[in-house]
């Protein structure tokens, strides 16, 4: 591993301002409040533009890197998604859904999206050299596990070693921890975007009871594509939310150091 040091602060002259604008903390509690997986839908049509804003949200989704390596499949084509529905194992969240979109990491295109990161510093021009340096030599050292993940062993040797006398980054190592690392953002992307569906008066539910290798052949992915979640959306029909909210308490969950 080289001597490269992973988070330098960004020389004052190249930070960019970015204003904090005031915001509606109500209106994004009741937002969040309203949120509930809906199992069953009215046939309500959801606007092209709703959706669009909300892919659009989807993807604004903090992302590790910044390397973007998820996709949202928008099944439209009618026997694709009655395809999808039972590959979902005809759930009704599935089934009476007007609208159902697939997330998918995509953990195998880092090293693309990473070339399209220096693309578009070369691109914009006077981008700090850090922020090169960072697309150049870190994400590499990060990301690369190597041919049929070569460099896995050496990395988790490496790591361990290193990390006994100072902090370092252990994750993600191997093709699993590829895996995960690309599941972590692809789950943020589909919060964000069921968040934005419930703003725009919208429902959703996340769906993990899927066939993935099924809805892997039908959208034509690779092995290494994940499918993280099936969201389906559309208006919450009456009934359709199955009983009210309910979790565990916050006592157990949320601990102060
Ligand atoms: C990763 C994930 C997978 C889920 N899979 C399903 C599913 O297959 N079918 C379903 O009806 N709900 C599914 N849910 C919804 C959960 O059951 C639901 O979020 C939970 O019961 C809490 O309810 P709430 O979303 O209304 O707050 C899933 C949620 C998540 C986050």
């Amino acid at each position: 591993m080289s001597r490269v040091k992973i988070f330098k602060p960004v020389e004052e002259k190249a930070r960019q301002a970015a204003p904090a604008p005031p915001t509606d903390a109500a209106a994004f509690h009741a937002v969040v409040d309203s949120r509930r997986s809906v199992r069953i839908y009215a046939d309500d049509p959801i606007p092209e533009e709703v959706i669009d804003a909300c892919l659009d949200a989807a993807l604004k989704a903090p992302n590790s890197s910044n390397l973007q390596t998820w996709e949202i499949h928008h099944v439209t084509d009618a026997k694709k998604k009655a395809a999808l529905v039972e590959a979902c194992l005809s759930q009704p969240a599935a089934g009476t859904a007007p609208e159902l979109f697939v997330f998918v990491g995509r953990p195998d295109l880092w090293k693309r999206n990473n070339g399209w990161m220096i693309e578009a510093f070369d691109r914009a021009g006077n981008v700090p050299k850090g922020a090169y340096q960072y697309y150049r030599k870190i994400t590499p050292l990060v990301y690369d596990q190597g041919v049929l993940g070569w460099r896995t062993p050496f990395k988790w040797a490496i790591t361990r070693w290193r990390g006994m006398s100072k902090p370092i980054p252990r994750e993600p190592i191997g093709k699993w921890g590829m895996r995960i690392w690309a599941h972590k953002s692809t789950a943020l992307a589909c919060a964000q975007f069921m968040l934005a569906m419930r703003a725009h008066g919208f429902d959703t539910c996340p769906m993990e009871g899927m066939d993935s290798a099924r809805v892997k052949r039908l959208l034509g992915l690779p092995r290494q594509a994940l499918v993280t979640m099936v969201i389906s959306a559309g208006k919450r029909a009456e009934g359709g939310v199955y009983g009210p909210r309910f979790r565990f308490d916050a006592d157990h969950f949320i601990h102060r150091h």
